[in-house]
């Protein structure tokens, strides 16, 4: 470059700029600045930084604030009494790509029926006989630990009895559907859909008109809308007898029977089990995940952060975070459901994973006990 070129490059990117445009080279520049959320960009290797920071929102705290949810919300209404997980890393979201929340229904309540092009799904967290939820006019129970789907848009409401209020766990793939600016939602009308169900019946055919079925509705005896607790438990319980994986534990992923992939297009979740006294091998990866543990008490490391949990804790992951998974007790199994974005990652050929073998832990710090070679 000669002397008079820094003049002339100024001047170029000013007329880009006034153009609406820019360099690609100016991208860089950004990233040696630090701001780029890159690393190594000296060596020419670079990637990201995680998405976000590892976080617990602990059951003790929670649980007081959907107490107090119910007295400043008095309505369980169409935008619900649910609490959002931000990740403090983040603008908005948990992580990067998925949002999780916590939500309370009182006795008699009703959420009205709305859809939206949002994927979402629940876990009940304390569900009772009167606690249900509706999806495409069906009736679907909620019973504690069960999953239940409502992909997008399909319409849904949420109905409790008069009896014990409800709590479940909200997660969405609002994040990525919002970063592609494809948010849509739409208000039944009526507060609540016409049921289908015969008195007692949890399964029937769409009480829905045609035209209200949304074109992908997930309906009829194949549909799979609520994986019951109770299954999956049991499947967990005959793959403890397993090997399992080193950096999971035991670990199921919930399919879709109609296709054997993932419950949800963007969306995975998983039940997890580590075993009295196990502990997992640390890695990292592309996709991120939110966890709530089920029972057990343990802990999770990431990267330099120790998240302690016991039942009823949320915490999330976030993406390329270097990460294991310990049970703190030598007698019980500890049980996890986790929700992660692989499915949409694969889908963009991006899901890369790789145990992280290059760090050493000294006494004092976290994983003090873990040594791996360099
Ligand atoms: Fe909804
Ligand atoms: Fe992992």
């Amino acid at each position: 470059m000669n002397e008079a070129a820094p003049a002339q490059h100024d001047e170029f990117l000013r007329a880009l700029k006034g153009a609406f445009m820019r360099g690609q080279w100016q991208n860089e520049a950004v990233r040696k600045a630090g701001d780029g959320g890159v690393e190594e960009v000296e060596k020419g290797v670079f990637g990201p930084k995680p998405g976000g920071v590892p976080y617990i929102w602990p059951w003790s705290m929670v649980r007081g604030f959907l107490d107090q949810s119910c007295e400043v919300v008095p309505q369980s209404f169409t935008s619900r009494r649910s609490l959002l997980f931000n990740n403090p890393g983040l603008a908005k979201g948990t992580t990067n790509s998925i949002n999780m929340g916590i939500q309370m229904i009182r006795p008699g309540e009703l959420a009205w029926a709305h859809r939206h092009s949002i994927s979402a799904l629940r876990f009940v967290i304390e569900g009772n006989p009167a606690l249900f939820t509706v999806v495409n006019g069906v009736k679907h129970p909620m019973s504690n630990y069960d999953l239940v789907l409502t992909p997008a848009w399909n319409w849904h409401d949420h109905h409790n009895g008069p009896d014990r209020h409800g709590i479940w766990l909200d997660v969405l793939d609002g994040p990525i559907v919002g970063a592609l600016n494809q948010v849509f939602f739409e208000n039944f009308g009526p507060e609540q859909q016409p049921l289908a169900n015969a008195p007692g019946e949890t399964l029937s055919v769409l009480a829905l008109p045609d035209n209200v079925i949304p074109p992908h509705a997930r309906s009829g005896p194949e549909a799979r809308i609520v994986f019951p607790w109770a299954e999956v438990e049991a499947k967990l319980k005959a793959a403890a007898s397993g090997p399992g994986s080193a950096y999971d534990g035991v670990v199921l992923e919930y399919t879709d029977p109609t296709t054997g992939g993932p419950v949800l297009p963007a969306l995975s979740c998983w039940a997890q089990m580590l075993r009295p006294g196990e502990s997992t091998k640390p890695h990292r990866h592309t996709s991120s995940a939110v966890y709530f543990v089920i029972r057990g008490h343990g802990r999770t490391i990431v990267g330099d952060t120790e998240l302690e949990w016991g039942p009823n804790d949320c915490f999330a992951i976030p993406n390329w975070a270097t990460h294991e998974h310990r049970n703190l007790s030598a007698t019980s199994d500890a049980v996890m459901f986790s929700v992660n974005d692989i499915p949409l990652v694969r889908f963009l050929g991006l899901y890369r994973e790789e145990p992280e073998v290059s760090i050493t832990r000294t006494p004092g710090q976290p994983g003090s006990d873990i040594v791996r070679a360099p």
